[in-house]
């Protein structure tokens, strides 16, 4: 069986452009990738702000259209909103969250009037509308530890899901890590009649230092109360957990399972393709954009081929779609080959 050199030459298909072409494995096309959108009621916001990330854009709400014409021209199939309130809306239980006029609904509601062809997804967690920063409410558990509360913090995600999906949006992605979730919030949605919405989990969440310049973005000052999401995000030093995560939240009623940070975490990515049918979408979070952005900004990549290869190494691990930063440039880079 083993047929080998000189018999064998591996460099015989890779002699030319076309037949490497020819061979070729895995292709990238827009229809993969997630636009990561930030939607600002801020008033200074609205314009590139390379301080937080290079390439980071915060939209006011009457740039939507624009931006969805542009996006679904480019081909792109799918936008993921980020809502960035001001501070003095923040407060310990993200009230703002569940305020149907606040930022996000009527930012959902705006572009959905317009009918794109493009679905859009929403975070469900309610760190952007915390004063501490934290994805849920923290309370006093039976231990007296300061922690946040699983049962109240899912109550208030489940009705944040009914909001965003009565808004519009096509897709509800917990990023809250809470045990149970993914049950509620689909039982939530079957008995308001929302059977088409679609729950895109973030099953795998690692606590990441990467997601540092996202929460800069959002304007979160840092933690306050816990030092950390440890306690219920994800441990890096564990693969089998994240295949129980996984398999929890198909069996919950996920329609597809996210995976984050999405670069670092390519074994898990092909571990969970092995156990599942589910689409499988990485998250190639801000912190890793930013090592490759910088890099390239300052010559040390070349950014069209460092983009290609990463977005490449997501599909052959077997990622159906990424959320990327880089989803616009990409998009352009494939429109001029
Ligand atoms: C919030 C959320 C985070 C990201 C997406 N949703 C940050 C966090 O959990 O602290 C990070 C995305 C990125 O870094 O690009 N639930």
């Amino acid at each position: 069986m083993v047929s080998c050199f000189p018999l064998q030459r591996h460099r015989r298909k890779r002699a030319t452009p076309w037949i490497r072409d020819l061979f070729a494995e895995h292709f990238i096309n827009p229809s993969q990738f997630i636009a990561p959108i930030f939607v600002s009621e801020v008033p200074h916001d609205g314009g590139l702000d390379l301080d937080i990330f290079p390439g980071l854009r915060r939209y006011m709400i009457e740039d939507l259209p624009a931006l969805c014409e542009q996006l679904q021209s480019f081909g792109i199939k799918a936008i993921m909103l980020f809502p960035v309130i001001s501070e003095d809306k923040k407060d310990e239980i993200g009230t703002e969250a569940l305020n149907p006029e606040s930022l996000i609904y009527k930012a959902v509601r705006k572009i959905k009037e317009q009918n794109y062809q493009l679905s859009i997804m929403s975070d469900v967690a309610l760190d952007p509308y915390t004063s501490h920063g934290h994805d849920g409410v923290i309370g006093a558990l039976h231990t007296k530890v300061q922690d946040v509360d699983n049962t109240e913090t899912v109550k208030i995600l489940s009705s944040m899901a009914l909001l965003l999906a009565e808004a519009g949006a096509d897709f509800v992605c917990p990023s809250d890590m809470m045990d149970g979730r993914i049950l509620d919030i689909r039982n939530d949605l079957e008995t308001h009649g929302y059977t088409q919405t679609l729950i895109a989990s973030y099953a795998v969440k690692y606590a990441s230092s990467f997601y540092q310049p996202f929460r800069n973005a959002l304007g979160s000052k840092g933690l306050k109360a816990l030092n950390d999401k440890k306690t219920y995000q994800m441990d890096y030093r564990n693969s089998t957990e994240a295949l129980s995560e996984c398999m929890f939240d198909e069996a919950e009623g996920a329609d597809c399972l996210i995976i984050k940070p999405g670069l670092m975490n390519l074994d898990i990515v092909s571990k969970v393709k092995e156990k599942t049918s589910l689409p499988i979408i990485s998250y190639h979070v801000s912190g890793e954009y930013v090592m490759q952005k910088l890099s390239a900004y300052h010559g040390y990549l070349d950014d069209k081929q460092s983009t290609f290869e990463i977005m490449h190494s997501f599909i052959r691990a077997g990622c159906s779609n990424v959320i990327t930063y880089s989803a616009i440039d990409i998009c352009k880079y494939l429109k001029n080959e």
